[in-house]
């Protein structure tokens, strides 16, 4: 089939390159000329483990293309994603749709024979209807189909979750079009994958229900660390405990800092903004947000007990700085609250990440990156333990750490508390 993807971020990169690799023809599109450049030379602008081997191989067998000539790419496919950024607006919890409109009010004059026009953007409740309305008014509504097919993309697993998504959602209720997106889809359902049809309109809440609810969830289990903290129970049983009762499931019950990312701060903000315009009281998301808001005071509150209410002037390690293991994404970090904090308190930070230094933390003076994690370690009065990497699984405290009386917090619980006691270790976990 042949396919155009607009907006070549981290959802249409990853889209276009799955559906390429599943034998469609695809052609990216953005408006970034430097972009498009790279690549077309193989350079990729985030990190997504196992994206740029696909991107060349697909790019070399030329089913995969870039460009910036969105007439081209239009008039050359029959299904259009719309992947472009929906950030909140500034000062507001809304969705800004701009870029959104943007490139429909462009498509529109491009649609030459019949196109199935699809949002994988995360869009609020009606934007399907208001597509279809901006089109409509150009376009016969025989020569195009609005749908919604939402993502479900974990930065870091992307291409799995792509090629082996727990479900497929399609919104509409044209025939048509959803024949054409199932016959896409097919090498995927065929997989056993659940294809699920429903309304535009339902896709679309589907989208903010689910990531409302994935981020309730961790602040749920965050909460109740906080009880495990204060009565002396190990949150790792009560997760496993409540994990085992199927209604609730396993997943999503980790304790840690405060949940951060591209999506859930952004989308559970802007399903709250959707509610109050169809004057409904989410009164659950606005807790989860108050919740995951209120996280970081929590955290710097325990720190400061670990160093005894001496911030000034102790050395603080952070081991992982990005909101997850596996990407360079900084979006809504926890370490964008803790390390300004902690800075201002007058301590001195050093922080090591496999994705290497950021430009968020260039404007403190005693922040630095060093590249490697011994030396980040090495005069450590506290290392914090923030991000899960693979390579901080299994490291050698005591050696690493030339200080007497140093402590750990494992913002991630990856460490055993028993081994930690063996070798003498001040160690605090969450919920633990
Ligand atoms: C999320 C959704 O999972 C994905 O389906 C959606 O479409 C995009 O948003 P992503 O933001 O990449 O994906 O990361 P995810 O793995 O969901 O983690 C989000 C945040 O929750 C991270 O800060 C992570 O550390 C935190 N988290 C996750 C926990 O604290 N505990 C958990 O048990 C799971």
């Amino acid at each position: 089939m042949k396919l155009c993807i607009i907006g070549t971020g981290y959802v249409g990169l990853v889209t276009g390159v799955c559906f390429s690799d599943l034998g469609n023809n695809v052609i990216c599109v953005d408006n970034n000329i430097n972009k498009i450049q790279n690549l077309k030379k193989g350079i990729i602008p985030i990190y997504e483990p196992g994206l740029e081997e696909l991107v060349k191989k697909n790019y070399k067998e030329n089913r995969l293309n870039f460009t910036t000539n969105l007439k081209f790419a239009v008039n050359n496919s029959n299904i259009i994603f719309i992947c472009v950024g929906t950030p909140t607006k500034k000062n507001s919890y809304s969705a800004d749709l701009n870029q959104l409109y943007n490139v429909v009010k462009s498509i529109r004059n491009y649609i030459n024979k019949f196109k199935v026009i699809v949002t994988k953007s995360t869009v609020p409740l009606t934007t399907g209807d208001h597509i279809d309305k901006i089109i409509s008014q150009k376009k016969s509504k025989n020569l195009f189909s609005v749908v919604s097919n939402p993502e479900f993309l974990r930065e870091g697993e992307a291409i799995r979750d792509f090629m082996y998504p727990d479900r497929i959602v399609i919104g509409t209720n044209n025939i048509r079009a959803n024949n054409i997106l199932k016959n896409l889809y097919d090498p995927i359902i065929k997989r056993g994958i659940k294809y699920l049809n429903t309304s535009r309109r339902g896709a679309e809440l589907i989208k903010y229900a689910s990531n409302a609810f994935l981020a309730t969830k961790i602040s749920y289990i965050n909460e109740i660390a906080n009880l495990c903290e204060k009565t002396g129970v190990n949150i790792e049983d009560v997760s496993i405990g409540m994990g085992l009762d199927q209604r609730i499931g396993s997943r999503f019950l980790r304790p840690g800092p405060a949940f951060g990312g591209s999506c859930f701060p952004k989308d559970t903000r802007a399903i709250l903004s959707t509610a109050k315009k169809f004057k409904t009281n989410l009164s659950i998301i606005k807790s989860t947000i108050k919740s995951n808001e209120q996280r970081h005071g929590i955290l710097l509150d325990k720190i400061k007990k670990i160093l005894k209410n001496k911030i000034k002037n102790k050395k603080i390690t952070f081991l992982g700085v990005t909101f997850k293991p596996n990407t360079d994404d900084m979006r809504e970090s926890s370490s964008l609250k803790l390390i300004p904090k902690l800075h201002k308190s007058g301590a001195v930070i050093s922080y090591y990440d496999p994705s290497g230094i950021k430009n968020n933390f260039q404007k403190y003076k005693n922040v630095n990156f060093v590249d490697k994690i011994s030396t980040a370690c090495k005069n450590s009065d506290l290392i914090i333990l923030h991000t899960e990497w693979n390579e901080f699984k299994n490291l050698n405290f005591t050696k690493l750490v030339k200080k007497k009386n140093f402590a750990i917090y494992d913002m991630r619980n990856v460490y055993s508390h028993k081994r930690m006691l063996v070798n003498k270790i001040n160690y605090f976990g969450i919920g633990r």
